[in-house]
C-alpha cells in the first residue's frame, strides 16, 4: 500500500481519470453528456488549491481523499481550518482499515499544528466519531454564492470538526465558498 498526498496540480491527467472513475462506483456522475476531458478540466479547477490523497494497492487506486485550506468566518471571528472532502474507498477494498489510513493521513496535519480544525460535511457520523472528530450544529452559509449567500454550502446531514476536544465558536459559519 502506498498513500501518495500532492497537491491537485501535480497529479496526472491519466491519474484524475483514476480518481474520477472511483468517485463514480459511490456518487455516480449523471452528467453523461460531457465530454471527459471536461470533466478532468473541472477535477482541476474545482478548490484548485486542494491537496489529493490516493492511496494505491500496487498500481491500482483503491482509495481517495481531498483537503482544502480554508478561512471560515463565524460570527465576527475568522477561523483558519483545514476541509475534509471525497473520502471513499473502492467497494472491493472496504472494511479493510484503509479508510481509516486515509483519514488519518489528513487528521495528521491537526495533530502536528499546522491547522487547528479539520471540519467536513458527510452522513455518517459514526465512522468519524471513531476517530476522534464531534458534530457541530451551526448554521452554514456561503457569502460568495452570487444567486442565494444563505443557502447551506453542504448537502450532507451532518458536518462534522476534528478534534472532539475543540472549543468549536457558536454562530452562523460562513463557508465562504462551495462545499465539498
Ligand atoms: C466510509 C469509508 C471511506 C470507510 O472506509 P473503509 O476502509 O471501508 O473503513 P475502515 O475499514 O477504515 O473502517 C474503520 C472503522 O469504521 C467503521 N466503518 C466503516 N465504514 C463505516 C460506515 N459507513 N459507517 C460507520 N462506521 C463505519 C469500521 O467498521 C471500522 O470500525 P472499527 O474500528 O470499530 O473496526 C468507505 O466505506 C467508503 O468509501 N464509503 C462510501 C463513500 C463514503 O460514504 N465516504 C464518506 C463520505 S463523508
Amino acid at each position: 500500500m502506498q498513500l501518495i498526498e500532492s497537491p491537485s496540480s501535480d497529479i496526472k491527467k491519466n491519474q484524475v481519470v483514476d480518481i474520477l472513475e472511483l468517485i463514480n462506483l459511490t456518487w455516480p456522475d449523471d452528467d453523461k453528456a460531457k465530454p471527459l476531458e471536461e470533466k478532468v478540466t473541472g477535477f482541476y479547477d474545482d478548490h484548485s488549491e486542494k491537496i489529493c490523497y490516493c492511496l494505491y494497492k500496487d498500481k491500482e487506486l483503491v482509495g481517495y481523499a481531498e483537503s482544502i485550506p480554508l478561512t471560515i468566518k463565524i460570527e465576527k471571528n475568522w477561523l483558519k481550518a483545514l476541509g475534509l472532502g471525497g473520502l471513499n474507498v473502492h467497494p472491493d477494498w472496504r472494511v479493510k482499515r484503509y479508510g481509516k489510513a486515509i483519514l488519518e493521513a489528513v487528521l495528521k496535519k491537526i495533530d502536528s499544528g499546522e491547522y487547528p480544525f479539520c471540519i467536513f460535511q458527510t452522513g455518517i457520523p459514526n465512522f468519524y466519531e471513531k476517530l476522534g472528530c464531534k458534530v457541530i450544529k451551526n448554521k452554514f452559509i456561503n457569502s460568495n454564492n452570487q444567486v442565494d449567500p444563505f443557502k447551506n454550502p453542504f448537502w450532507d446531514e451532518y458536518v462534522m470538526v476534528y478534534p472532539a476536544s475543540a472549543q468549536w465558536p457558536t454562530g452562523t459559519a460562513d463557508l465562504r465558498r462551495e462545499g465539498f
